[in-house]
């Protein structure tokens, strides 16, 4: 994901440069993807006005340890200190295949509304909850990244 990132930007410098290269992407943003500079990140993040930069990870990571934590776990893999009392459990937030398969607008209301045992969380202020979201894409993207969990300093 990160090296695809990197990449993604370095085709962005160049094509604002090169005009030929500027309008074929043009083009590309004609065929559905309305938010151009959000390219990078892919169409899961469409709707997401917070960006994913490490300021909002971060952010994000401060109010997860105050309001996930205790349920999702400090890694966020769903084995927070009262994982074991509720039924259904805690979703693992690093899975690719459930929670990376939703858009950020999708995770996002879900905190919202919560479910199940899962309480909303509608009165966090919305940059918040956008900045939830952007911390769990991080967490995501690591498992994905790394294939394995031997970096346990986080
Ligand atoms: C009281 C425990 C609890 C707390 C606190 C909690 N969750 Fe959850 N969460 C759950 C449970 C249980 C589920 C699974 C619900 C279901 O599938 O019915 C869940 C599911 C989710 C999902 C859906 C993921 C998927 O793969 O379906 C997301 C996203 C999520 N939680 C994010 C958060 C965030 C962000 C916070 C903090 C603002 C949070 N949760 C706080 C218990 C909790």
């Amino acid at each position: 994901m990160r090296k695809s990132q990197v990449i993604g930007i370095l085709l962005l410098v160049g094509i604002s440069t090169v005009f030929v290269g500027f309008y074929a992407y043009g083009q590309r943003v004609e065929n559905g993807q309305e938010d151009s500079d959000q390219k990078t990140a892919g169409d899961r993040s469409a709707g997401n006005p917070v960006k994913l930069t490490p300021k909002s990870i971060e952010a994000g990571k401060k109010a997860f340890q105050d309001k996930c934590e205790v349920c999702h776990g400090e890694k966020a893999d769903g084995t927070g200190e009262m994982a074991t009392m509720l039924d259904p459990k805690p979703a693992n937030l690093t899975d690719p295949r459930k929670v990376g398969k939703m858009t950020d607008k999708e995770v996002f209301d879900f905190i919202t509304r919560g479910k199940d045992a899962m309480p909303k969380f509608a009165d966090l202020p919305e940059e918040v909850r956008w900045n939830l979201v952007n911390f769990v894409r991080s967490v995501e993207a690591k498992r994905v990244e790394g294939g394995n969990e031997s970096g346990k300093g986080k």
